[in-house]
């Protein structure tokens, strides 16, 4: 076992924590409107209105209570969610062209609002996440999600070698159909009655997914709630195998190993906690953070390669946080984010670069199966995947306007502990908008706004105590199968950004904040809450009032 597999192995117990009881809330029952001529959840009522290249695989009928998904054949996400209202799941097969197929999974609540939501995947993931739709029908929201044409673990690629129909699917095809196809068949099963609005959540390759859906789509979802989009594929995911690169070979003395990160990533907060004003060992304003690398030097007293940092891996470090540009001086992508030490065993900690990066050149676009890391070329790559660009999987649309001219709204939160995908990675997005608005940002402001996150790691989770809680994608089914929302705020568009993007689309409210929650064990909902506090519409930051508590929302407003 690679260490880096064994860092997918310690994230997947992560995932697997035992479920906790928690009540079920059924007070959406009163937002349903029951239609007259619903179809009946049984095969024979779907198959009546699916196009000849579409196929019913299974149609179950799902109690209040009960749980559904794909068990262990969806190797992408083997947990089924639970404590589910009752509903109608379909699950579907298409052809998407004569050598490939995608599978998407459709809930149908009983108890229905008239919304649809389309949930994203995560890496390289092959297979319907279940366990994220999970959350839909408590909101009341018939709900899909695609197995995006392929089936795998989120950090294979070999499906995509030598197969562009299947990279097509992963790009673009596959996401599309699911939100064409799944509309028609929700339309149906509610007796011919018009979905009121649509909307999508998904982070990390989610993120993608949607970003890559609405600019192509734009009628596609009314509100987008996008996480840590790793939206740059071509650029993206050669980054990724450069950042493995700064730190290999193992035996080279530049090396940082995994305990080293752990050093780091203290006297990071220890230099940087207060450049935000307030001493809570958060990170919250990492660029105004000037880190000087010279308490951990190694000196005489302390030699040790797992505590101190000779000057090649100061460098090396260096090399992590910096942006990376071609040799004519070219964008190519953003580094890391100080504060994201943590989490550098995913892209750092393996004995060749991460699966993100390396599958990515060896499988989608060098197609070469034993193609060879240690030559590898940056600017060089880049230009191949532009010029390849294979899947068509980039989402680097940057004028927003028709999605804008429906009057859709955009909202895109990204941790600043984020240590797989750069978090000015997002910056990046929301400026490039701007500029392709003419330099307007409040033509930008109306319709798109991002939330940075202090602390939070990709996704979700935080190594020091940071509220990341929001309702975002995986959020909830990390930390159990029976959770949806915010656990212990379920419903309440002040904590749960998915509620809140709904209010701004439905009613106009514009987001300025939504309140983040952390629990006291990182993970574990019912350990309880440790503290909450807004997130604020960049380039606003929560502001500490100076005298409340600073673990309450309240003491906090957005502010800059
Ligand atoms: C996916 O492949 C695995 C074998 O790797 C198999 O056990 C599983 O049934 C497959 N799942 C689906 C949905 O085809
Ligand atoms: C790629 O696929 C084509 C057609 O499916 C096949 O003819 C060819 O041998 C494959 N190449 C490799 C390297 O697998
Ligand atoms: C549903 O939408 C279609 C297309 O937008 C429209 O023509 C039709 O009148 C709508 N039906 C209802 C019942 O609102
Ligand atoms: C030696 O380096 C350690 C950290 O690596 C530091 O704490 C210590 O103060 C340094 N000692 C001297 C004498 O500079
Ligand atoms: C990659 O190239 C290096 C240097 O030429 C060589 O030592 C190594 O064995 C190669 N690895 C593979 C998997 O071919
Ligand atoms: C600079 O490099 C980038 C990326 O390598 C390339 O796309 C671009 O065409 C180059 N620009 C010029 C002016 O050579
Ligand atoms: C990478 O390739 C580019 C263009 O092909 C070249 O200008 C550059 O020097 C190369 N970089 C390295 C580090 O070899
Ligand atoms: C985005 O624009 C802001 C304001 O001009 C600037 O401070 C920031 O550095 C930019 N960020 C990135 C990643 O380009
Ligand atoms: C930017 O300005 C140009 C020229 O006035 C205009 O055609 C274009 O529509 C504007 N773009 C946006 C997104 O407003
Ligand atoms: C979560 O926290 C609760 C309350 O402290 C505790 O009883 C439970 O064992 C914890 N669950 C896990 C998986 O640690």
């Amino acid at each position: 076992m690679t260490r880096y597999q064994a860092a997918i192995a310690a994230a997947t117990v992560l995932f697997g924590l035992p479920a906790i009881a928690f009540p079920s809330p059924s007070f959406w029952t009163s937002y349903s409107h029951r239609r007259a001529a619903q179809l009946e959840c049984n095969q024979a009522s779907f198959a009546s209105v699916l196009p000849p290249e579409a196929t019913i695989e299974t149609v179950a009928a799902v109690p209040e209570g009960g749980s559904y998904g794909g068990g262990a054949d969806d190797v992408a996400y083997p947990i089924n969610p639970t404590r589910l209202p009752a509903l109608c799941a379909v699950t579907v097969k298409v052809q998407s062209s004569a050598s490939s197929s995608y599978r998407f999974g459709l809930f149908l609540p009983t108890a229905w609002n008239g919304k649809f939501l389309t949930i994203g995947n995560g890496g390289f993931a092959g297979g319907i996440n279940w366990l994220d739709m999970g959350p839909g029908p408590h909101y009341g929201m018939a709900t899909v999600s695609t197995d995006m044409g392929h089936n795998s673990t989120m950090e294979m690629t070999a499906w995509a070698l030598n197969n562009s129909e299947a990279r097509t699917d992963w790009g673009w095809r596959a996401t599309h159909g699911s939100v064409v196809l799944g509309k028609q068949l929700t339309e149906a099963y509610y007796g011919g009655t018009n979905i009121s609005y649509s909307f999508y959540n998904g982070c990390s390759t989610g993120g993608r997914q949607g970003l890559r859906e609405l600019q192509q789509f734009p009628d596609s979802f009314d509100g987008a709630l996008i996480g840590a989009p790793a939206w740059w594929t071509t650029h993206l995911n050669n980054y990724l195998t450069q950042v493995g690169l700064y730190n290999l070979p193992e035996t080279d003395p530049k090396h940082i190993s995994t305990a080293l990160m752990a050093v780091l990533a203290d006297e990071v907060v220890r230099q940087c906690d207060g450049a935000d004003g307030v001493i809570d060992g958060i990170v919250s304003s990492p660029e105004l953070c000037t880190f000087s690398f010279t308490p951990l030097f190694c000196n005489d007293t302390n030699t040790n390669p797992d505590s101190c940092l000779n000057p090649a891996q100061v460098q090396t470090a260096q090399n992590v946080y910096r942006d990376v540009y071609s040799p004519n001086g070219t964008f190519l992508y953003s580094g890391l984010t100080l504060s994201s030490e943590d989490q550098w065993f995913i892209l750092l900690g393996g004995a060749e670069p991460s699966p993100f990066g390396l599958g990515y050149d060896r499988d989608f676009l060098c197609n070469d199966p034993s193609w060879n890391w240690t030559d590898f070329n940056l600017s060089r790559t880049i230009a191949l995947a532009e010029k390849l660009h294979p899947g068509d999987a980039t989402a680097a649309q940057f004028d927003l306007s028709a999605f804008k001219q429906r009057g859709a709204k955009l909202m895109l939160y990204h941790g600043l502990a984020d240590g797989l995908v750069p978090t000015r990675g997002s910056e990046y997005y929301y400026n490039e908008t701007i500029a392709a608005f003419n330099g307007s940002r409040a033509a930008v402001d109306d319709f798109f706004r991002l939330f940075l996150v202090p602390g939070m790691q990709h996704c979700w989770s935080t190594p020091v105590g940071a509220p990341w809680s929001i309702g975002g994608s995986f959020q909830a089914g990390v930390m159990g199968p029976e959770y949806w929302s915010v656990p212990g705020f379920e419903g309440s568009k002040r904590h749960d950004a998915l509620l809140a993007l709904a209010d701004w689309v439905e009613r106009g409210e514009a987001v300025e904040s939504v309140v983040a929650t952390a629990w006291r064990s990182p993970m574990n909902a019912s350990s309880g809450v440790l503290r909450q506090r807004p997130l604020c519409a960049w380039p606003a930051k929560a502001v500490w009032d100076g005298v409340g508590d600073q673990d309450q929302a309240d003491s906090w407003r957005c502010a800059g």
